[in-house]
C-alpha cells in the first residue's frame, strides 16, 4: 500500500507532468505550407501524422489560429486553440509553457489560465479517436 508521502510525490509528479508542455512538432498540409481541411466542423488528422510523445501545433482552414494537439501519457489528446482570450494574441510555447505574445498571460497544457491578464482559457475542442483518426470538432 503506498503511504501518504509517497502518493503525494506521486501525484505532484503527475500534475507537473501534465503542467509542462511538451516538445512542439509542426504539422501542416504538405509542404506547400497550406491549412489541413475541415470537413462539415472536423479536422481529420492521421494519428500518425502526430507527435507520440508531445505536441504537435496544426494550421486548419477558417480558424483563425493554430491549434496544439497534446498527447497525454495516457494515450488521450487535448486540442487548444492558440489564441488568447484576452485581446486575441498569438500563443506559442516558451520553455514548456503555453505564453501570448503581446501581454504575457501563461496557460499550461490543459488550457487552463495560470498567469493573467487573461482570466480565460484557451478553446479546447472535443476530440475522438476513430480507428487510425483523431478527430477534432472544430465547428
Ligand atoms: S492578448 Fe494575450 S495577454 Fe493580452
Amino acid at each position: 500500500m503506498m503511504d501518504r508521502r509517497r502518493f503525494l510525490r506521486t501525484a505532484c509528479q503527475a500534475c507537473a507532468a501534465l503542467a509542462v508542455v511538451p516538445a512542439v512538432a509542426s504539422l501542416e498540409s504538405c509542404s506547400s505550407g497550406k491549412p489541413l481541411a475541415v470537413d462539415n466542423g472536423t479536422l481529420n488528422i492521421p494519428l500518425s501524422d502526430l507527435s507520440k510523445s508531445g505536441t504537435t501545433v496544426v494550421r486548419a482552414q477558417g480558424l483563425g489560429a493554430k491549434l496544439m494537439v497534446v498527447r497525454r501519457d495516457d494515450g488521450s489528446y487535448t486540442a487548444l486553440l492558440l489564441n488568447c482570450p484576452h485581446k486575441n494574441g498569438p500563443v506559442k510555447e516558451k520553455g514548456g509553457v503555453l505564453t501570448c505574445d503581446w501581454h504575457g498571460s501563461t496557460f499550461d497544457s490543459e488550457g487552463k489560465v495560470t498567469k493573467g491578464p487573461s482570466k480565460q482559457d484557451l478553446k479546447r475542442y472535443p476530440v475522438t479517436v476513430e480507428g487510425d483518426q483523431l478527430r477534432v470538432a472544430v465547428g
